[in-house]
Parts: C-alpha cells; sequence; structure tokens
C-alpha cells in the first residue's frame, strides 16, 4: 500500500514539474511605448529609487518625465520577457523590464549621435539578463534610430552601472573629478562613447 501511494505521488510530481521544464523565455526590445505603460513604469522606478539613479541630477516629476519621452529626438525602447510555458491556451506572457532611450539625437556634418542610458527593475537586476536585453537595446539604437555613436555620463558611485557600460562596449573616461552627483552629493563621474564601428566590431567579437 505503502509503495503505491510512493509512486502516485512521483506521477504527480512528474506531471506538476514537465511544464515547469518546458518553460522558454526570450527578449524583445520596440519603441512606441503608450503613455500609460511609460505612467506605469514611473511609478515602478519611483516605487524602487531608480529615478534617482537615472536621472541623479534632479528626478522628475511624473509630467516631466512623460514630456522628456515625448521631446524632440527621444526615442524610448522597451525591453520585454517573454515567457512561453507549454500549456494548451499557449498566450505567452509578456512583463516590460525595463527601459531604455536614446535622447535627444543630433546630426552634425550627417552623423547621428545621441545621449543614451537605461535602467531595469529590481528584480531583473543581477540575475545575468540585463546585459543581454542592453544588447537588444544598442542593436534597436544603431539599427532602427540608425545612430553613428552613442554617448554617456555615468557617475563613479553607480558602480553597476560604470561596469554595465564598459561590458557593452563603451569606452569610458574618467572618472573626472565633479562631474557628477549621487544622494546629493558631489562626486567624480565618467564619459563615454560608443561607435557604431566599436559596436560593431564588438558583435563581431562575441
Ligand atoms: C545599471 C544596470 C542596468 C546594471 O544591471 P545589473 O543587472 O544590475 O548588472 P549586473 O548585476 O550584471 O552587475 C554589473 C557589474 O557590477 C557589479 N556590481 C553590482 N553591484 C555592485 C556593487 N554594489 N559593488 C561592486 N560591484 C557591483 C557586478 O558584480 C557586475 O560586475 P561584473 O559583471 O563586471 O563582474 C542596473 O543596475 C540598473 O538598471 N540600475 C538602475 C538604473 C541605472 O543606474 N542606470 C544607469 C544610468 S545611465
Amino acid at each position: 500500500m505503502r509503495s503505491y501511494w510512493r509512486g502516485y505521488i512521483l506521477v504527480l510530481m512528474a506531471a506538476q514539474l514537465q511544464p515547469i521544464s518546458g518553460v522558454t523565455r526570450s527578449f524583445k526590445v520596440r519603441s512606441n511605448i503608450g503613455e500609460e505603460l511609460l505612467a506605469v513604469a514611473y511609478l515602478r522606478m519611483q516605487a524602487e529609487g531608480l529615478l534617482q539613479q537615472m536621472f541623479w541630477q534632479a528626478a522628475p516629476s511624473l509630467r516631466e518625465f512623460l514630456d522628456w519621452c515625448h521631446s524632440p529626438g527621444t526615442i524610448v525602447i522597451g525591453a520585454f520577457i517573454e515567457i512561453q510555458r507549454p500549456t494548451l491556451d499557449a498566450a505567452p506572457e509578456v512583463e516590460l523590464a525595463g527601459l531604455g532611450w536614446v535622447h535627444s539625437v543630433r546630426v552634425r556634418n550627417g552623423a547621428r549621435y545621441a545621449d543614451a542610458g537605461e535602467v531595469f527593475w529590481r528584480k531583473f537586476q543581477a540575475m545575468g539578463c540585463t546585459l543581454e536585453m542592453g544588447r537588444l537595446m544598442l542593436d534597436f539604437a544603431f539599427q532602427e534610430v540608425k545612430v553613428d555613436a552613442l554617448y554617456g555620463i555615468t557617475p563613479e558611485k553607480n558602480i553597476p552601472a560604470v561596469r554595465f557600460m564598459k561590458h557593452c562596449g563603451f569606452q569610458a573616461f574618467g572618472p573626472i573629478p565633479g562631474l557628477c552627483c549621487w544622494n546629493g552629493q558631489e562626486c567624480g563621474g565618467y564619459m563615454s562613447v560608443l561607435t557604431r564601428a566599436a559596436w560593431e566590431a564588438k558583435k563581431h567579437d562575441a
């Protein structure tokens, strides 16, 4: 009798485990993020203390953030995680995992360049998936937005961001004393640049 129950329980466990083993996860990026989703993203960044990290000069109000997202030459890129479970009603679960932006695209002698940055919700940080999504955002910037170079300024105290930016292939200069602030205190910062040629070379090496 006892061994019958043991076998029954094992069958039940296997039935529960089978769908989990077939779960696939993929990442997608796109622009044209609706105002409602941008507002949800803003509230999430505010709740998770990420606004201050992203906008280290001064955290914007919701209205200022939305205006910034819609300012000329600014393209906001959403990074989405799509989870596909092997069930009969196989609609994938899609969740916004973070935002990237190509801000204030300018043109000089035909070359297009812009400020860039990214933010991921805390539950996706330090999970080993942000770099993959960051690279998709950079592909989007170079291929769809057709920029020739991206640049950024990163406070030296934001260590994950400094390392992330270098992993993405940005060439960083600094730290330059007093360039940034962090938690209301002046601090050094890096100026960084990623050219199209450097991005393509990095992809080729990978
Ligand atoms: C910046 C950001 C995208 C990085 O993504 P992440 O998933 O947190 O990054 P990782 O966990 O891969 O960490 C990156 C590196 O920093 C290191 N790191 C993280 N926290 C650290 C800490 N407190 N001290 C020292 N090193 C740290 C990690 O070990 C890793 O190093 P390595 O890969 O060179 O070994 C993410 O933290 C984020 O969205 N931050 C908020 C928004 C922001 O600051 N954006 C940048 C403004 S432009």
